[in-house]
């Protein structure tokens, strides 16, 4: 298989045989994200940040450097000619030339998309509006896949906010490339999954919606813990309404199965008690071991370097 030069805009546009291989080529990057190479040496990896990133943007830098590769770009669209008034179409074509590959996050929906219709190096998506983030939903995946072997027949939660929160519905479209898995979806109902979401996986997974995270936490493998994406808010009263909806301690989690394990993309506000760090079932700091791998694993597939 050879994913030379594809986009990665949306997890819709790949198969289960595609993410395979993207989880396998993230096995073969433990070793080198620990003693670093030179696989992708003169390879320059443009982040254009549109919105505010720390983690995703520190993920991708650290991937590209242990490659032995380089970073150019920006995570402060306001001293970027953006504020110029220079269109999304032009900042492209200008930095292509620059680089082998661009990393786009932006508040628009679809952004990426068109980026990587003017571009004529690989584009990857960094999370674009509320719409998706696959990057964090394969390294989501390959978390499961570390943890439990295998993704089939998984039963997952996904609390919080399920409109706004970009992760969740990358993390849907991958979930519904496997078999068997079982999604709880639970939030509170102005925050519930979209439709266009619910209606495009509905026929391939399994899912019950709720409102209680305490009716159902007996009964899954993975609980996925999201932050209430205040920013994307249109009224701020209906996120007062809202907020601090969850609050996931080490009490709550007396009910899980032993073996149970809690992830969060990160950052966290107040839906993860800090006395969960310690319990046995707190993943969301190895997630972000898994995510280095799995970028790694992304750059050297989408420029045709794999070892
Ligand atoms: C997520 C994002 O940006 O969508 N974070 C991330 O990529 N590390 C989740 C969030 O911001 O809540």
């Amino acid at each position: 298989m050879n994913l030379q030069g594809r986009n990665i805009i949306s997890i819709r546009d790949f198969t289960r045989a595609e993410l395979d291989f993207m989880l396998s080529t993230a096995d073969k990057m433990e070793n080198l994200a620990k003693r670093g190479s030179d696989i992708l040496k003169a390879k320059i990896m443009a982040t254009l940040f549109f919105e505010p990133s720390t983690r995703t943007k520190l993920s991708f830098e650290t991937a590209m450097y242990r490659l032995g590769g380089m970073n150019i770009g920006f995570s402060e669209p306001g001293v970027a000619s953006i504020q110029k008034g220079e269109n999304l179409s032009d900042t492209v074509r200008v930095v292509e030339n620059y680089s082998d590959v661009l990393v786009i996050r932006h508040p628009m929906e679809g952004a990426s998309r068109l980026a990587s219709e003017f571009a004529n190096i690989p584009v990857i998506n960094a999370g674009s509006g509320s719409e998706e983030h696959p990057t964090q939903a394969i390294l989501d995946i390959y978390t499961m896949k570390r943890e439990f072997g295998s993704v089939d027949g998984l039963k997952v939660a996904m609390i919080g906010d399920l409109r706004y929160g970009r992760t969740v519905h990358s993390l849907t479209y991958a979930l519904s490339l496997y078999s068997g898995v079982k999604l709880y979806l639970v939030s509170p109902d102005i925050l519930k999954m979209r439709n266009e979401v619910l209606d495009d996986i509905g026929r391939m997974i399994d899912i019950e919606e709720g409102r209680q995270l305490k009716e159902i936490i007996n009964k899954v493998d993975v609980i996925y813990m999201t932050r209430i994406q205040k920013e994307r808010f249109a009224d701020p009263a209906e996120y007062e309404s809202v907020k601090g909806s969850y609050r996931l301690s080490k009490t709550d989690l007396e009910e899980a199965r032993k073996d149970a394990i809690v992830m969060h993309p990160l950052p966290r506000i107040d839906e993860i008690d800090a006395n969960v760090d310690s319990t046995i079932h707190a993943r969301y700091f190895k997630q972000v071991w898994y995510g280095l791998l799995v970028r790694m694993g992304l750059l050297t597939l989408v420029l045709g370097s794999v070892p």
